[in-house]
């Protein structure tokens, strides 16, 4: 496996195989791998011959109150976690890079980023788009994956590629937990060991919800309702938003339907975990 810092080369690198004749996926991340990041690497091996993966903690993503500081860094340990998925290069370029001295562009998706996470959480997804949107360019693939436990950054990036004809396929995967339910998520490894078991709540929210519409519940606010005194029972528990929404356009729903999903943002302790779930099918 390759490892690539300066953008300049791996567009390159890019190039070449693209003269070739390769196809090439990206996987997007800020490291600190898990099961769910492999799984997205083994998946672009799936559809693509090359699988390049973006390692960036993105500064311009994060609220000043947030955790870009503190964010787990351990890059020797994913390096070798991607090699051994069979990745071919892991592109690790330094902020400097990303962001050059002077530098004033933004991208920005309206509608679906004022909703749910975009609520809470004040120019996070013009820091997802922005940064995605020069990893597009810097590294040029044919398809890139995004994992749906970020439903709504999905939702947004399948957006921003439409809307600005950036000429790649974009695929979801689903999401990877562990054998408990709990959705993995680099931010897991801040919980202490009560925070770990309340953080279970989320998946039981997720389960009880569906247990709800099989049993005929279709009242999207009584739903809402019910889940919300639901994590009233878990006192390290604060709840951020229990949505449910159309999956396309993520608006409220007052009805539910094959295209409601449930999405869930809880701080459990200090630590703010999403997960969500279609409620039919
Ligand atoms: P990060 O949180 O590192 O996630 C990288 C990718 O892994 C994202 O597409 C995310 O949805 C996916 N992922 C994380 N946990 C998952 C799980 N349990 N199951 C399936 N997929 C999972 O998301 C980001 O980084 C950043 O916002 C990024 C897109 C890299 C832009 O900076």
């Amino acid at each position: 496996m390759e490892i690539i810092r300066q953008p300049n080369a791996m567009t390159s690198w890019s190039d070449e195989m693209r003269d070739a004749g390769r196809s090439i996926c990206l996987v997007s991340t800020m490291g600190f791998f898990h099961e769910g990041h492999l799984a997205l690497m083994r998946k672009g091996s799936e559809i693509a011959d090359e699988v390049v993966v973006s390692l960036f903690v993105n500064p311009m993503q994060f609220g000043p109150q947030e955790d870009l500081s503190s964010y787990p860094r351990v890059f020797e340990k994913d390096a070798a976690m991607a090699r051994e998925v069979g990745v071919a290069v892991m592109f690790a370029p330094a902020p400097e890079d990303v962001y050059a001295p002077g530098f004033q562009s933004r991208v920005e998706v309206d509608g679906l980023t004022e909703q749910l996470c975009g609520r809470s959480r004040p120019g996070h997804f013009r820091g997802v788009t922005t940064v995605v949107a020069k990893l597009f360019n810097m590294v040029k693939p044919h398809f890139a994956v995004f994992g749906e436990k970020d439903f709504q950054q999905l939702a947004v990036l399948r957006r921003m590629t439409v809307d600005l004809n950036f000429d790649l396929q974009i695929i979801g995967h689903p999401i990877v937990r562990e054998q408990d339910g709990l959705a993995m998520s680099s931010r897991n490894s801040y919980l202490d060991e009560e925070e770990r078991r309340q953080a279970l709540s989320l998946h039981q929210a997720l389960l009880l919800a569906r247990q709800r519409v099989e049993g005929g519940e279709r009242d999207a606010v009584r739903l809402q309702e019910e889940l919300g005194g639901f994590f009233k029972k878990f006192d390290r528990a604060e709840v951020d938003y229990v949505a449910v929404v159309d999956s396309e356009n993520l608006n409220a729903a007052t009805v539910i339907n094959e295209k409601s999903l449930l999405a869930l943002a809880v701080k459990i302790g200090k630590t703010r975990l999403i997960d969500n779930t279609l409620l039919m099918g």
